[in-house]
């Protein structure tokens, strides 16, 4: 016989493991660059505008598709509509938690690296903070090295389990890293010369925006809300049924934006104010940030912290994305935890490999860009939207609107979705993504 499927422990578990798998490298690392790149706080405003319609609504399906079946995302689809091909937008997001999971402990292991050079002082000032982060992911062997340990770690809880991995993990870490970004914010406000970056960040200039914004907004939201591929459908498989879906999506959405908005507070005034470029791309936080420490009193100690709590926050979202792929395995193909854990991992080692050496190690394009950002591109414009807006349709025609309501009103104890959610995830939300997908990809 199976052992029963396990459930999280309390209610605030739920809430600080799904928190926890939102909140990562999605807000710390990706969010700011993204802005930059994207011209600065029109794109803050498309970005608010559309967690709103699309990540909000997609929180509360996705939690309450899975608490309702208690599965994995292919056996979920597939309890709610047997013998149909629906199973396969689950399939879809197995995949996504395999590609994404690939680039994404790369950074990862860039994180822990800047961990132990801050530690050792080797990042300190005057430092060419720009030249010593391209330096260091251009090397082929550290990168890997520390994406190998990154891994290691991930499928190590993973293959623990629910409760004694991911529910003690991250009551502890996700206060500390909170406390942390403030400090940072701090630091970065009273800069001189910050009030440059303060302006780029908070005052937009709606000229700027395209549908390219739209588009990179919204795969944005996706990733930073760990949506469109079933990593919440799975952590909401392991909640009873006694707990509460509106409300527990509007914090878990709430927290993830305060991190992300933070992080751009504590990032952009010191970009203007210490003359980097803010469209350095995937490295601004690993240049900004080590410049800001360096010119912070005991900065070392601080960034050293910082670094940690960086590795820290990318593992928690780690283990979602890894879960996604081991509970398939485990439900499904009856794999043992440990051995669906390690295989798994495995798989996403070696696939990152390419990606790392691909920063500038060794020539490694796909459709004219490095492996990295091909990753990238592939989950944030195809796999995500395209699982997220499936699994929109699912729940709005197919187990109906009426009863995804119903279901995510059941106990709950803080507000309950009127008729107007229906509306939301049958027409709103679905439209808001074909046309954001359609207008990005071809005007
Ligand atoms: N949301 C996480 C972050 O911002 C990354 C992540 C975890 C994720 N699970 C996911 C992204 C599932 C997409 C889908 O860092």
């Amino acid at each position: 016989m199976k052992p029963a499927r396990e459930s999280w422990t309390t209610k605030l578990a739920f809430i600080l493991a799904a928190a926890g798998s939102a909140v990562g490298l999605g807000n710390i690392w990706r969010f700011p660059y993204v802005v930059g790149e994207n011209g600065g706080a029109a794109f803050v405003v498309v970005f608010l505008v559309i967690v709103a319609l699309i990540g909000l609504p997609l929180m509360v399906t996705e939690i309450t598709l899975g608490r309702e079946t208690k599965k994995n995302p292919i056996g979920a689809f597939k309890a709610l509509a047997p013998n149909t091909p629906w199973w396969l937008v689950g399939a879809i997001g197995v995949l996504a938690g395999f590609v994404i999971l690939s680039f994404y402990s790369v950074v990862a292991g860039w994180g822990i690296s800047y961990f132990f050079q801050t530690v050792t002082g080797s990042l300190t000032e005057g430092t060419d903070f720009e030249a010593a982060f391209f330096d260091h992911v251009r090397q082929g062997f550290a990168p890997v090295a520390w994406h190998a340990l990154f891994m290691a770690l991930t499928g190590l809880i993973i293959g623990l389990g629910i409760v004694k991995g991911i529910g003690r993990a991250v009551r502890y870490l996700m206060p500390v890293l909170f406390i942390l970004i403030i400090m940072l914010v701090i630091r970065g406000v009273t800069l001189e010369g910050a009030s440059e970056g303060l302006q780029y960040y908070l005052q937009p200039d709606f000229t700027s925006i395209t549908w390219q914004t739209w588009l990179d907004a919204a795969g944005q939201a996706f990733f930073t809300l760990s949506l469109g591929m079933g990593a919440i459908i799975t952590y909401g498989s392991y909640l009873k049924k006694d707990d509460d879906v509106p409300g527990s999506a509007s914090w878990i959405v709430g927290l993830d934006l305060l991190i992300a908005l933070l992080a751009g507070l504590a990032i952009f005034p010191a970009v203007f104010a210490l003359g980097f470029s803010e469209a350095d791309g995937p490295g601004l936080a690993f240049i900004t940030l080590p410049a800001v420490f360096a010119q912070m009193p005991f900065g070392m100690f601080f960034g050293a912290i910082f670094f940690l709590f960086f590795s820290v926050a990318a593992l928690t979202s780690a283990l979602s994305l890894l879960e996604v792929v081991v509970a398939w395995l485990v439900d499904e193909k009856e794999m043992s935890r440990p051995k669906a854990s390690a295989l798994v991992s495995f798989g996403i080692f070696l696939l990152g490999i390419p990606a790392s050496l691909s920063m500038g190690a060794v020539d490694i394009q796909v459709m004219g860009m490095p492996f990295f950002d091909f990753l990238d591109y592939l989950q944030e414009t195809f796999l995500l939207p395209i699982g997220g807006l499936l699994t929109l349709v699912f729940a709005g025609y197919v187990f109906t609107a009426s009863k995804t309501r119903e279901s995510a009103n059941e106990n709950s104890t803080s507000f309950k979705l009127g008729v107007w959610f229906e509306w939301l995830i049958k027409y709103i939300t679905p439209a808001a993504v074909v046309i954001i997908l359609l207008a990005g990809l071809f005007l």
